[in-house]
């Protein structure tokens, strides 16, 4: 990935943007519009939200503020977790794509595989919430759908039942938690990895060896981040609602971290925690 505009090809052929821009905790209303505005402005294309992150309507008002078409978008939202039903799917979509004011959405996701209101039969929950994904597929509501949070296990228990196979994990990347387990199971059957919380949710900038790094290269820590996670082969999704970061988290492309650096961030285990157990999340 060496530009921007550069994109991974998903395993039905759609482009998806490299870096996308993540929103959750974008409270609703002006920030996330002027977010979601300001971040189109800077040259992202890909807008990364959610049912449970409550700002559809503000990235919609945010897509429309900026003027760009379409068609040179590409949006994703999730399903969320109360909403694990072939009914509730085909209902709770209608609603996002009314909030988000699209006809078409370019990737929709099952957000969490187990949900707590669903612990008990999680896998028929998720098989009947993708039969009703791969309808929304086939009549071209949706160009892809995927999973997020899944790991093999989970993963396997869909594939039982699923004519077609998801085309991208979304789960927690970033320095020190590389889920390589997971990451090698979705490789093995072709699935993209979006990457979320690529700088920890905020916590990297404590870390004093991504400090070095940023001293190093003469980059910005959230810039060696988003690096790595390219050179990683993942799909970072920054959020950030500040312009002057907007515009700083895209500027990756003129520096390349060595090897032995993408190995070093990748061995900081933990220094911004792990990804949460999906089969015992509180939600
Ligand atoms: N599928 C899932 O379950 C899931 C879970 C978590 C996240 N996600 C997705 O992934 C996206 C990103 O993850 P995240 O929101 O957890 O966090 P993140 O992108 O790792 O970090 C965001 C934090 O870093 C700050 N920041 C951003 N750029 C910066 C810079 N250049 N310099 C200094 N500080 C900077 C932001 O501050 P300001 O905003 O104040 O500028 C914010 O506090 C989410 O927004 C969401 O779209 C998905």
């Amino acid at each position: 990935m060496n530009h921007q505009t550069d994109t991974y090809k998903l395993s039905n052929g759609v482009g998806v943007p490299c870096i996308g821009f993540g929103t959750w905790q974008t409270p609703d209303g002006d920030v996330a519009v002027n977010s979601v505005r300001s971040a189109i402005e800077a040259g992202y294309r890909h807008i990364d939200t959610a049912q449970a992150y409550g700002n559809e309507a503000s990235v919609g008002e945010g897509i429309r503020q900026s003027g760009i078409r379409r068609e040179d978008l590409f949006i994703t939202t999730k399903l969320w977790n109360m909403n694990h039903s072939y009914k509730l799917v085909m209902s709770t979509f209608e609603e996002s794509m009314n909030k988000l004011g699209l006809d078409y959405l370019d990737l929709f996701l099952i957000h969490w595989p187990n949900p707590a209101a669903f612990r008990d039969h999680w896998e028929e929950a998720n098989a009947e919430s993708w039969k009703a994904m791969e309808e929304l597929y086939e009549a071209g509501r949706i160009r892809a759908i995927g999973i997020s949070n899944f790991r093999p296990h989970h993963i396997e228990a869909l594939l039982k039942t699923a004519k077609i196979a998801p085309m991208v994990n979304q789960i927690r990347l970033c320095p020190g938690d590389t889920q390589d387990e997971t990451v090698a199971y979705c490789r093995a059957h072709n699935m993209i990895l979006e990457a979320y919380s690529p700088l920890g949710v905020g916590r990297i900038f404590e870390v004093p060896e991504m400090q070095q790094l940023a001293e190093k290269y003469g980059h910005s820590i959230a810039q060696i981040c988003i690096r790595w996670s390219l050179q990683r082969g993942y799909l970072p999704l920054p959020k950030s609602v500040t312009p002057s970061r907007i515009q700083e988290n895209l500027r990756v492309f003129d520096f390349e971290l060595d090897d032995d650096d993408v190995q070093l961030i990748a061995d900081l285990k933990g220094c911004v925690g792990f990804a949460r157990d999906p089969d015992s999340a509180p939600f």
